[in-house]
Protein backbone atom coordinates (compact mmCIF):
# COMPACT_ATOMS: atom_id res chain seq x y z
CA UNK A 1 0.00 0.00 0.00
CA UNK A 2 1.46 3.54 -0.36
CA UNK A 3 1.64 6.00 2.05
CA UNK A 4 -0.88 8.34 0.50
CA UNK A 5 -3.66 6.01 1.37
CA UNK A 6 -2.95 6.85 5.36
CA UNK A 7 -3.58 10.51 3.93
CA UNK A 8 -7.34 11.51 4.19
CA UNK A 9 -7.19 14.10 2.14
CA UNK A 10 -4.38 15.57 0.15
CA UNK A 11 -3.99 18.19 -2.72
CA UNK A 12 -0.54 17.44 -4.14
CA UNK A 13 0.97 14.03 -5.97
CA UNK A 14 4.05 13.15 -4.31
CA UNK A 15 7.15 12.21 -6.06
CA UNK A 16 9.64 9.30 -5.38
CA UNK A 17 11.69 11.72 -4.01
CA UNK A 18 9.89 13.29 -1.67
CA UNK A 19 8.53 9.79 -0.26
CA UNK A 20 10.52 9.34 2.99
CA UNK A 21 9.58 13.19 3.99
CA UNK A 22 6.05 12.72 3.45
CA UNK A 23 5.78 9.78 5.42
CA UNK A 24 7.55 11.57 8.33
CA UNK A 25 4.74 13.46 8.53
CA UNK A 26 2.64 10.62 9.53
CA UNK A 27 -0.29 11.33 12.16
CA UNK A 28 1.68 10.03 15.18
CA UNK A 29 4.86 11.96 13.80
CA UNK A 30 6.70 8.27 13.57
CA UNK A 31 9.05 7.32 11.11
CA UNK A 32 8.51 4.91 8.45
CA UNK A 33 8.95 1.17 10.16
CA UNK A 34 10.71 -1.49 7.66
CA UNK A 35 14.61 -1.16 6.28
CA UNK A 36 14.31 0.55 2.82
CA UNK A 37 18.26 0.28 2.74
CA UNK A 38 17.96 -2.61 0.74
CA UNK A 39 15.15 -2.35 -1.59
CA UNK A 40 15.93 -2.25 -5.38
CA UNK A 41 14.28 0.79 -7.69
CA UNK A 42 10.87 -0.70 -7.29
CA UNK A 43 11.17 -1.21 -3.73
CA UNK A 44 11.16 -4.91 -3.71
CA UNK A 45 13.33 -7.05 -1.10
CA UNK A 46 14.39 -10.27 -0.47
CA UNK A 47 11.96 -11.38 2.14
CA UNK A 48 14.70 -13.22 4.41
CA UNK A 49 11.92 -16.20 5.89
CA UNK A 50 14.86 -17.54 7.94
CA UNK A 51 15.16 -14.63 9.64
CA UNK A 52 11.87 -14.40 11.11
CA UNK A 53 11.96 -15.57 15.33
CA UNK A 54 9.74 -18.42 16.54
CA UNK A 55 8.19 -15.89 18.72
CA UNK A 56 6.85 -13.88 15.26
CA UNK A 57 5.99 -17.73 13.77
CA UNK A 58 3.90 -18.01 16.94
CA UNK A 59 2.29 -14.67 16.99
CA UNK A 60 1.10 -15.45 12.98
CA UNK A 61 -0.73 -17.92 14.56
CA UNK A 62 -2.97 -16.82 16.78
CA UNK A 63 -3.77 -13.94 14.41
CA UNK A 64 -4.45 -16.43 11.80
CA UNK A 65 -6.63 -19.09 14.25
CA UNK A 66 -8.18 -16.23 15.87
CA UNK A 67 -9.43 -14.43 11.97
CA UNK A 68 -10.51 -18.14 10.95
CA UNK A 69 -12.85 -18.44 13.83
CA UNK A 70 -14.56 -15.26 12.58
CA UNK A 71 -14.52 -16.44 8.94
CA UNK A 72 -17.73 -18.32 8.47
CA UNK A 73 -20.57 -16.40 7.90
CA UNK A 74 -19.06 -13.40 7.41
CA UNK A 75 -16.12 -13.64 4.68
CA UNK A 76 -17.12 -14.49 1.02
CA UNK A 77 -16.42 -18.30 -0.28
CA UNK A 78 -13.85 -17.35 -2.69
CA UNK A 79 -12.04 -15.62 0.34
CA UNK A 80 -12.08 -19.03 2.73
CA UNK A 81 -11.66 -21.62 -0.17
CA UNK A 82 -8.34 -19.59 -1.24
CA UNK A 83 -7.26 -19.06 2.07
CA UNK A 84 -7.70 -22.93 3.07
CA UNK A 85 -5.86 -23.90 -0.02
CA UNK A 86 -2.77 -21.58 0.86
CA UNK A 87 -2.18 -23.53 3.89
CA UNK A 88 -0.60 -20.69 5.62
CA UNK A 89 -2.13 -21.48 9.12
CA UNK A 90 1.51 -22.86 10.72
CA UNK A 91 3.39 -19.63 10.72
CA UNK A 92 4.44 -16.78 8.65
CA UNK A 93 4.65 -18.05 4.83
CA UNK A 94 7.14 -18.20 2.39
CA UNK A 95 6.18 -15.87 -0.19
CA UNK A 96 7.89 -17.73 -3.09
CA UNK A 97 5.58 -20.81 -2.32
CA UNK A 98 2.35 -18.85 -2.30
CA UNK A 99 3.56 -16.76 -5.68
CA UNK A 100 3.67 -19.90 -7.37
CA UNK A 101 1.12 -21.17 -6.97
CA UNK A 102 -0.82 -17.69 -7.38
CA UNK A 103 1.02 -17.25 -10.91
CA UNK A 104 -0.34 -20.78 -11.84
CA UNK A 105 -4.00 -19.79 -11.09
CA UNK A 106 -4.20 -15.99 -12.32
CA UNK A 107 -0.85 -14.94 -13.48
CA UNK A 108 0.09 -12.33 -10.29
CA UNK A 109 2.93 -12.88 -8.32
CA UNK A 110 3.67 -11.77 -4.53
CA UNK A 111 6.45 -9.53 -4.23
CA UNK A 112 8.09 -8.60 -0.99
CA UNK A 113 8.29 -4.65 0.33
CA UNK A 114 9.84 -3.31 2.98
CA UNK A 115 6.59 -1.43 4.26
CA UNK A 116 4.60 1.36 2.64
CA UNK A 117 5.72 2.53 -0.83
CA UNK A 118 5.24 5.62 -3.32
CA UNK A 119 1.82 5.61 -5.13
CA UNK A 120 3.79 5.43 -8.39
CA UNK A 121 5.57 2.17 -7.40
CA UNK A 122 2.37 0.57 -6.39
CA UNK A 123 0.31 1.41 -9.53
CA UNK A 124 3.37 0.23 -11.75
CA UNK A 125 3.14 -2.96 -9.28
CA UNK A 126 -0.39 -3.53 -9.74
CA UNK A 127 -0.21 -3.01 -13.35
CA UNK A 128 2.09 -6.09 -13.82
CA UNK A 129 0.46 -8.24 -12.37
CA UNK A 130 2.55 -8.09 -8.95
CA UNK A 131 1.03 -7.79 -5.26
CA UNK A 132 3.55 -5.91 -2.93
CA UNK A 133 3.38 -7.36 0.57
CA UNK A 134 4.97 -5.79 3.82
CA UNK A 135 7.69 -8.55 5.16
CA UNK A 136 7.61 -7.32 8.84
CA UNK A 137 5.29 -8.84 11.06
CA UNK A 138 3.30 -6.37 13.86
CA UNK A 139 4.21 -6.29 17.71
CA UNK A 140 2.49 -8.50 19.98
CA UNK A 141 1.02 -5.59 21.68
CA UNK A 142 -0.67 -4.94 17.86
CA UNK A 143 -2.68 -7.82 17.97
CA UNK A 144 -5.67 -6.30 17.53
CA UNK A 145 -5.60 -2.80 15.64
CA UNK A 146 -2.28 -1.72 13.26
CA UNK A 147 -2.31 1.21 11.24
CA UNK A 148 0.54 0.23 8.70
CA UNK A 149 -0.10 -2.42 6.85
CA UNK A 150 1.99 -5.40 7.80
CA UNK A 151 2.45 -8.87 6.66
CA UNK A 152 -0.68 -10.34 7.93
CA UNK A 153 -2.81 -7.67 6.56
CA UNK A 154 -0.99 -7.47 2.91
CA UNK A 155 -0.66 -11.85 2.92
CA UNK A 156 -3.78 -13.15 4.94
CA UNK A 157 -5.88 -9.79 3.84
CA UNK A 158 -5.07 -9.67 0.44
CA UNK A 159 -3.62 -12.17 -1.41
CA UNK A 160 -6.68 -15.23 -0.92
CA UNK A 161 -9.05 -12.54 -3.31
CA UNK A 162 -6.02 -12.85 -5.94
CA UNK A 163 -6.77 -16.30 -6.64
CA UNK A 164 -10.13 -15.06 -8.07
CA UNK A 165 -9.79 -14.51 -11.85
CA UNK A 166 -11.83 -11.30 -11.83
CA UNK A 167 -11.60 -9.53 -8.80
CA UNK A 168 -7.37 -10.52 -10.45
CA UNK A 169 -8.46 -8.13 -13.14
CA UNK A 170 -9.88 -5.78 -11.53
CA UNK A 171 -6.40 -4.99 -9.15
CA UNK A 172 -4.35 -4.74 -12.27
CA UNK A 173 -7.27 -2.20 -13.79
CA UNK A 174 -7.02 -0.47 -10.74
CA UNK A 175 -3.01 0.13 -11.24
CA UNK A 176 -3.32 1.24 -14.83
CA UNK A 177 -6.05 3.55 -13.58
CA UNK A 178 -3.69 4.63 -11.11
CA UNK A 179 -1.15 5.63 -13.39
CA UNK A 180 -3.91 8.04 -15.34
CA UNK A 181 -4.88 9.25 -12.50
CA UNK A 182 -1.91 10.81 -11.03
CA UNK A 183 -1.94 12.77 -14.83
CA UNK A 184 -5.50 13.91 -14.33
CA UNK A 185 -5.37 15.00 -11.10
CA UNK A 186 -7.71 12.14 -9.54
CA UNK A 187 -5.40 10.07 -7.16
CA UNK A 188 -7.47 11.41 -4.09
CA UNK A 189 -10.45 10.30 -5.90
CA UNK A 190 -9.18 6.61 -7.25
CA UNK A 191 -8.07 6.14 -3.55
CA UNK A 192 -11.57 6.47 -2.20
CA UNK A 193 -12.39 3.67 -4.80
CA UNK A 194 -9.94 0.98 -3.56
CA UNK A 195 -10.94 2.05 0.56
CA UNK A 196 -13.90 0.96 0.40
CA UNK A 197 -13.52 -1.81 -2.27
CA UNK A 198 -10.37 -3.64 -2.13
CA UNK A 199 -9.55 -2.74 1.59
CA UNK A 200 -13.53 -2.71 3.05
CA UNK A 201 -15.75 -3.80 0.62
CA UNK A 202 -18.89 -6.16 1.00
CA UNK A 203 -20.57 -8.21 -1.66
CA UNK A 204 -24.16 -9.56 -1.60
CA UNK A 205 -25.13 -13.38 -1.81
CA UNK A 206 -27.84 -15.75 -1.74
CA UNK A 207 -26.92 -15.91 1.69
CA UNK A 208 -26.27 -12.47 2.75
CA UNK A 209 -23.86 -9.72 2.65
CA UNK A 210 -20.49 -10.95 3.43
CA UNK A 211 -16.99 -9.67 3.30
CA UNK A 212 -14.20 -9.10 0.51
CA UNK A 213 -12.25 -6.31 1.85
CA UNK A 214 -8.91 -7.23 3.24
CA UNK A 215 -8.82 -4.23 5.86
CA UNK A 216 -11.82 -5.65 7.29
CA UNK A 217 -10.71 -9.54 6.77
CA UNK A 218 -7.79 -8.66 8.91
CA UNK A 219 -9.08 -7.03 11.50
CA UNK A 220 -10.41 -8.54 14.91
CA UNK A 221 -13.28 -6.19 15.61
CA UNK A 222 -14.42 -5.01 12.22
CA UNK A 223 -14.97 -8.02 10.78
CA UNK A 224 -18.49 -8.97 13.19
CA UNK A 225 -18.74 -4.92 13.19
CA UNK A 226 -19.26 -4.38 9.86
CA UNK A 227 -22.16 -6.99 9.34
CA UNK A 228 -24.24 -5.79 12.58
CA UNK A 229 -27.86 -4.73 12.01
CA UNK A 230 -28.57 -1.67 13.73
CA UNK A 231 -24.78 -0.40 13.79
CA UNK A 232 -24.55 3.28 12.95
CA UNK A 233 -22.96 2.66 9.72
CA UNK A 234 -24.61 2.18 6.12
CA UNK A 235 -24.51 -0.63 4.13
CA UNK A 236 -25.11 0.85 0.63
CA UNK A 237 -25.41 -0.39 -3.09
CA UNK A 238 -21.71 0.73 -4.81
CA UNK A 239 -22.17 3.60 -6.67
CA UNK A 240 -18.43 4.42 -8.91
CA UNK A 241 -19.14 8.31 -8.61
CA UNK A 242 -20.97 8.37 -5.31
CA UNK A 243 -17.87 5.95 -3.89
CA UNK A 244 -15.22 8.65 -5.31
CA UNK A 245 -16.46 11.57 -3.33
CA UNK A 246 -16.46 9.56 -0.03
CA UNK A 247 -14.18 10.82 2.43
CA UNK A 248 -12.80 7.56 4.58
CA UNK A 249 -11.44 7.31 8.40
CA UNK A 250 -8.48 5.59 9.12
CA UNK A 251 -8.55 5.56 12.35
CA UNK A 252 -12.17 3.91 12.83
CA UNK A 253 -14.33 1.19 11.66
CA UNK A 254 -16.29 2.58 8.77
CA UNK A 255 -19.26 4.64 8.58
CA UNK A 256 -20.10 3.30 5.05
CA UNK A 257 -19.97 0.10 3.33
CA UNK A 258 -20.33 -0.37 -0.31
CA UNK A 259 -21.61 -3.26 -1.79
CA UNK A 260 -21.56 -5.34 -4.75
CA UNK A 261 -23.33 -7.95 -6.51
CA UNK A 262 -20.16 -9.57 -7.93
CA UNK A 263 -16.85 -9.36 -8.98
CA UNK A 264 -18.07 -9.01 -12.57
CA UNK A 265 -20.26 -5.74 -11.52
CA UNK A 266 -16.79 -4.41 -9.83
CA UNK A 267 -15.54 -4.98 -12.59
CA UNK A 268 -17.74 -3.45 -15.70
CA UNK A 269 -18.58 -0.65 -13.29
CA UNK A 270 -14.88 0.60 -13.14
CA UNK A 271 -13.96 -0.58 -16.76
CA UNK A 272 -15.17 2.94 -18.50
CA UNK A 273 -12.61 6.20 -18.90
CA UNK A 274 -12.54 8.12 -15.67
CA UNK A 275 -11.24 11.45 -17.29
CA UNK A 276 -14.66 12.86 -17.74
CA UNK A 277 -15.53 11.16 -14.17
CA UNK A 278 -12.64 13.43 -12.62
CA UNK A 279 -13.40 16.45 -13.97
CA UNK A 280 -17.12 16.27 -13.66
CA UNK A 281 -16.30 15.73 -9.84
CA UNK A 282 -14.49 18.24 -8.92
CA UNK A 283 -17.22 20.01 -8.98
CA UNK A 284 -19.47 18.12 -7.02
CA UNK A 285 -19.31 18.46 -3.06
CA UNK A 286 -17.07 15.92 -0.79
CA UNK A 287 -19.35 13.85 1.18
CA UNK A 288 -18.61 12.99 4.70
CA UNK A 289 -17.84 8.93 5.53
CA UNK A 290 -21.28 9.19 7.21
CA UNK A 291 -23.46 10.20 4.38
CA UNK A 292 -26.95 8.74 3.28
CA UNK A 293 -28.08 10.77 0.35
CA UNK A 294 -31.91 10.60 -0.91
CA UNK A 295 -33.31 7.19 -2.64
CA UNK A 296 -30.09 5.62 -0.84
CA UNK A 297 -30.93 2.26 0.43
CA UNK A 298 -29.22 0.48 3.43
CA UNK A 299 -28.96 -3.30 2.47
CA UNK A 300 -28.53 -4.60 6.17
CA UNK A 301 -31.87 -3.61 8.22
CA UNK A 302 -31.90 -3.51 11.56
CA UNK A 303 -33.26 -6.79 12.78
N1 LIG B 1 -11.39 2.66 -15.96
C1 LIG B 1 -10.61 3.54 -15.14
C2 LIG B 1 -10.02 4.71 -15.94
O1 LIG B 1 -10.20 4.83 -17.11
C3 LIG B 1 -9.47 2.78 -14.49
C4 LIG B 1 -9.91 1.89 -13.38
C5 LIG B 1 -10.17 0.55 -13.58
C6 LIG B 1 -10.03 2.40 -12.13
C7 LIG B 1 -10.54 -0.26 -12.54
C8 LIG B 1 -10.41 1.59 -11.08
C9 LIG B 1 -10.66 0.26 -11.28
O2 LIG B 1 -9.37 5.53 -15.37
CO1 LIG C 1 -4.39 -3.36 2.38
Amino acid sequence: MPAFFLKETMDTTVSNEDFLATVAEKSDGAALRGDYSKADAHYVVQQDWAAYTEAEHELWRKLYQRQLELLPGRACDEFIEALHAMQIADGIPKFETTSDELFKATGWTIVAVPGLIPELTFFEHLANRRFPVTVWLRKPEEFNYIVEPDVFHDFFGHVPLLFNPVFADYMQRYGQGGLKAMQLGGLDQLARLYWYTVEFGLINTPQGLRIYGAGILSSGGEVEYCLQAGSKSRHIRLDVERCLCTLYKIDSYQETYFVIDSYQQLFDDTAGDFTPLYEKIKHLETLHANSLLPGEVELLPAR
